[in-house]
């Protein structure tokens, strides 16, 4: 993630386009169909997907340490609840794709980064997310994904990882905005602009998905993107009381194109390789949940002192400019993108029926 600049707000015609689209739309159909399985599904661990190994690709969201030491990922308190020191994810803990290598029986995969440490072993697969990027380059000097994927084919053709590892794999593929804040940071928002940019990333997306699919991964799950506008960055104006609407709707129309690239690539692949993972649905039912653990949902936990800075900064000599909240477990969000591990865990048991279910 790491938004550095906001949505700009005049919407104008886009919205009436937006509409069409609608976010509601998109939830209701896939809650329908998240009940449909349930009710004739196998139930809830009976998915029993064993994948040989896990590879991910996308920005922070599923990272877990291939960002360089000097980013927050590497600095107090992030790390906090787990390891218990600073390991590389934006989270208090845990991120995306710890539980969903968990869920499947893997250890979580060894970050590219990490490669050539000494005890280090590829048995779970790798992990070449790193966070900030996306689709085509943002604001920070990572890998984009094509190049996460050239990363990963070095390894295929110098043997690392064989034609039988990708076929037995499980591939996660997360992106979660950074090309937008990077878009609206350079050009401002400008709305027939803006539609058309979103258009471009989804189509840059599944370029990339049949790269996967042409390298040879057989189960790829791609993250649909959460609700941008229930994020603190955006809810801080509101003193994180309320979801953006408007820039929900704008999610909702990158989701339901999504949804048809994938539907497309499936139906030219004659196969069910590439799965929705639903983390507009997920987030969404878990900020909304009436018996929730989460007291303040949409309140981060780790905030800076004023809007100057942020989670993790201290100044010249040393001094903390953040707070960071008494119990990180009972809050969603961990700082102004990125949920704790308590909200992973939650957005995970929330869509990891329907998730399995399709695996
Ligand atoms: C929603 O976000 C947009 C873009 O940042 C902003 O212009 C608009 O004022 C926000 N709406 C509300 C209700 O906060
Ligand atoms: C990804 O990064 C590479 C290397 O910097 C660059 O050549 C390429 O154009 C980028 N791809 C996209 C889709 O932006
Ligand atoms: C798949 O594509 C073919 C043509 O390419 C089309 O005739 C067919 O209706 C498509 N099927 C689905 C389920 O979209
Ligand atoms: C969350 O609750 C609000 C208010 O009741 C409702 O408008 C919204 O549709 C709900 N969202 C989801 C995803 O359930």
């Amino acid at each position: 993630m790491g938004f550095r600049a906001p949505w700009v707000s005049s919407f104008g015609l886009f919205l009436i386009i937006i509409f069409l689209f609608s976010a509601n739309g998109v939830v209701e159909a896939s809650s329908r169909r998240l009940l449909h399985r349930h009710h004739h599904g196998r139930g809830l661990h009976a998915a029993g997907f064993r994948p040989a190994k896990l590879f991910v690709f996308g920005d922070s969201y599923a990272d877990t340490g291939n960002n360089k030491m000097n980013e927050a990922s590497w600095k107090v308190p992030y790390g906090v609840t787990f390891p218990g020191k600073p390991a590389g994810r934006f989270s208090s803990g845990r991120v995306l794709t710890d539980f969903l290598a968990k869920s499947v029986g893997l250890e979580s995969p060894v970050p590219y980064q990490g490669r050539n440490m000494e005890d280090r072993r590829f048995n779970s697969g790798m992990n070449f997310a790193y966070g900030g990027t996306g689709v085509f380059d943002t604001t920070v000097a990572y890998p984009n994904m094509t190049t996460q994927i050239g990363l990963f084919k070095q390894l295929i053709d110098d043997g690392t990882f064989s034609a039988a590892d990708l076929a037995s794999s499980l591939t996660l593929v997360t992106l979660s905005g950074n090309d937008y804040s990077a878009y609206t940071a350079k050009n401002g928002l400008i709305p027939s602009a803006l539609q058309e940019f979103i258009v471009s990333v989804v189509s840059q997306l599944g370029t990339n998905l049949k790269q996967l699919y042409e390298l040879g991964a057989r189960k790829v799950a791609v993250a649909a993107l959460q609700p941008l506008g229930c994020i603190p960055r955006f809810t801080a104006v509101n003193s994180f009381q309320k979801c953006n609407d408007t820039l929900n709707s704008l999610v909702g129309f990158h989701n339901q194109l999504l949804r048809k690239a994938v539907s497309d690539l499936n139906n030219q692949t004659a196969s069910s390789t590439f799965v929705v993972v639903d983390l507009y649905t997920s987030f969404m039912s878990v900020l909304n949940s009436t018996d929730s653990t989460f007291v303040d949902p949409l309140k981060p936990c780790c905030v800076g002192v004023s809007s100057r800075f942020n989670c993790g900064t201290v100044d010249a000599d040393g001094t903390k400019k953040y707070t960071v909240c008494e119990a990180p477990e009972s809050a969603f969000f961990w700082d102004m993108a990125h949920p704790t591990q308590a909200g992973w865990r939650a957005v995970y048991t929330s869509l990891s029926a329907a998730l399995e279910q399709q695996l």
